[in-house]
């Protein structure tokens, strides 16, 4: 499921041409898909001239060789007559492709994988890939976004990362822009569990020591909000509001200690941001503790976060479990269209944190608000903060001051119905910022341009709406 990147206005129109999308050539109809979707932060994420429906991953996954096998079976729809199109993949081996069931034959460049299926695709066909492929999984690392992807455990593994990880455990059309539905399985030796996104599917015994856990996510979910973990976890699965809610703490950690009893609060949780944002948008929920040195951050990963043990070293901490929930609207279900909107994301999550602190009997937002307008630092803008900057602490700080700004300037009503609007008109899709700002001048009545221009752009302190 596609929408066009367009850096303006709605992106819900059909798809123009763009760096993202096959350029159309006079003569030979049919075109190479570009390598990249069109992102200028991320230029050869995602690729051009498809639109994926669905993914189906079968994995094995053996811990103690660290080695992983995958048949990976992509739906797509072409949206260019296409001779040839890219799938994201970072490093692995692939064995064999298939296109309709023919074989294809398939090349590496970089962390591209092209695919010439036997015949052109017409534009609009529904075709159908499937790629072998094996190989000790590796993440990618950078200084500024850490270590994302697929990580080996000693006991398992965790895949997971923020702006990619998907390619390095699976062939995707690695972007937001590109969300599409996912039906897991994942065969572990028996005694570890392997956990992913959406409903639980159930576990069927796959011979010989080993059990395939199979999980389905069917609201689209951008790539990077996957997931697998594989380890000794204790999983519990309940029922919450008549959808399964699977949580898991690693054995390591105790049943009652604080990452324990912080996770266990989801449910309350998601039922206090459903009455701010509206209905909550999936169809199953919970989250995943890990433990694990690499992993000091947590992760909106769709319908199940993942949280670092690292945020519970000082105790229960529900100020995390608010903002990955959070994200579950803002980010997962509204998605970006393009990585410079962050704030889109991280203002609205972190935003969600003063709320819940303000609903659990702490510091108010007005007073939260006072305080952190106090220590901003005006220095770098909140929207397009360059590719390096999308996790800096001042995206975390700034984007719940233009939120909480942006409340005071159209008043409680009119904020909270623009949240709505925003949750409930684009549920499943992408938008921008000027999207948002478009939706927030339709609800209030108001001319915003100054309004955002000064709390997501400008270089000195705004003055305080009253
Ligand atoms: N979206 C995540 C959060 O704010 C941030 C992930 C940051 N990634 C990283 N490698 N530090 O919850
Ligand atoms: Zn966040």
């Amino acid at each position: 499921m596609a929408v066009a990147l367009v850096l303006t206005g709605c992106t819900h129109g059909p798809r123009r041409a763009e760096p993202g999308s096959t350029r159309p050539a006079a003569g030979s109809a049919f075109q190479p898909g570009a390598e990249g979707i069109g992102d200028p932060y991320f230029p050869s994420y995602g690729n051009g001239g498809y639109d994926v429906a669905g993914y189906g991953l079968k994995v094995r996954y053996d811990p103690s060789a660290k080695r992983l096998t995958g048949v990976a079976t992509i739906t797509a729809t072409a949206t260019a007559a296409l001779s040839r199109f890219d799938l994201d993949l970072s490093g692995l081996t692939v064995e064999s492709v298939t296109v309709n069931g023919a074989p294809a034959t398939s090349a590496r460049n970089d962390d591209e994988l092209v695919i010439t299926p036997a015949t052109g695709l017409a534009k609009g066909a529904r075709f159908s890939t499937e790629v072998h492929y094996s190989g000790v999984p590796r993440p990618i690392s950078s200084p500024e976004l850490g270590d994302n992807g697929f990580l080996a455990t000693p006991d398992g593994a965790i895949a997971l990362g923020e702006p990619e990880s998907a390619s390095t455990w699976f062939p995707v059309n690695d972007h937001p822009l590109d969300k599409a539905t996912y039906d897991i399985e994942a065969t572990v030796p028996s005694g570890l569990v392997a956990l992913s996104n959406g409903v639980p599917r159930g576990t069927i015994p796959a011979g010989a020591g080993w059990t395939t856990w199979r999980w389905s996510e069917r609201s689209p979910m951008a790539s990077y909000l996957s997931t697998l973990v594989i380890g000794k976890y204790r999983v519990d699965q309940a029922t919450h509001a008549g959808k399964p809610m699977i949580t898991a703490v690693p054995d390591s950690l105790p049943a009652d200690g604080p990452a324990a009893r912080s996770v266990a609060a989801t449910g309350t949780v998601i039922d206090y941001l459903a009455t701010q944002f509206g209905p909550y948008p999936f169809d199953s929920y919970g989250g995943i503790v890990v433990s694990d040195d690499r992993i000091r951050y947590a992760l909106e990963t769709q319908s199940r976060p993942v949280y670092g043990n690292t945020f519970f070293a000082n105790g229960v901490n529900e100020g995390v479990v608010a903002h990955e929930l959070a994200h579950q609207w803002f980010g997962d279900s509204v998605s970006l269209a393009r990585w410079a909107d962050i704030w889109l994301n991280e203002g609205f999550a972190s935003y969600a944190e003063w709320l819940w602190t303000e609903h659990t009997g702490g510091q108010t937002v007005r007073q939260r608000f006072t305080a952190e307008y106090a220590k901003a630092k005006w220095t770098q803008p909140l929207l397009d903060p360059g590719k390096e900057g999308i996790f800096s602490p001042y995206v975390y700080q700034r984007g719940p001051l233009a939120v909480q700004a942006l409340r005071m300037t159209v008043g409680d009503e009119k904020f909270f119905a623009i949240l709505r609007a925003w949750t409930g008109e684009r549920r499943n899709g992408n938008g921008t910022t000027a999207d948002f700002q478009g939706l927030a001048e339709r609800i209030s009545g108001q001319r915003l341009g100054k309004f955002f221009t000064d709390w997501l752009s400008g270089s000195l302190p705004p003055p305080i709406p009253r």
